[in-house]
């Protein structure tokens, strides 16, 4: 799919979220290695904190279904600055791929592309000996 498909993908998504209080919808869609996608949006709860964002509604559908081989997320919102992806989501997101490419836009669907590791250096990692990841 095009960036332009996956944008409009994004935004479709978007108009799904439930954000009666902040008001502020996020749409994500997140693209695997294969090019398979899983979309996400917003979900706020009456209980402020148990609200969770579009990026990790998209990630835990597709870790769900099977996929972690994360290439590219397209995060979208109706504001005129870009959304970037908050801190709790950077550290989901790293768990899968360090070197995520993040293409934000704005409601003007101008677009700016970011790499995760720009985005959340001295990351969190596990430092368990048995981890398969450790020292990454
Ligand atoms: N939000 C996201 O969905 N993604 C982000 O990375 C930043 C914030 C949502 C959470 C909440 O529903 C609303 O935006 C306002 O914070």
């Amino acid at each position: 799919m095009d960036m332009v498909k996956l944008i409009d993908l994004a935004f479709n998504v978007m108009k799904n979220a439930h954000a009666p209080y902040s008001g502020f919808k996020v749409g994500a869609v997140l693209i695997c290695n294969d090019g398979r996608v899983f979309t996400g949006c917003n979900v706020e709860n009456a209980s402020y904190g148990l609200s969770i964002c579009a990026e990790r509604v998209a990630v835990f559908k597709a870790i769900s279904e099977g996929y972690k081989d994360f290439e590219f997320l397209v995060l979208v919102s109706d504001s005129n600055e870009p959304c970037f992806p908050c801190g709790a989501c950077r550290q989901v997101l790293w768990e899968f791929n360090p070197d995520l490419k993040i293409i934000l836009s704005n409601k003007r669907r101008e677009t700016e592309e970011f790499g995760l590791r720009g985005l959340l250096p001295r990351a969190f990692f596990s430092q368990k000996k048995d981890s398969a990841f450790f020292g990454s």
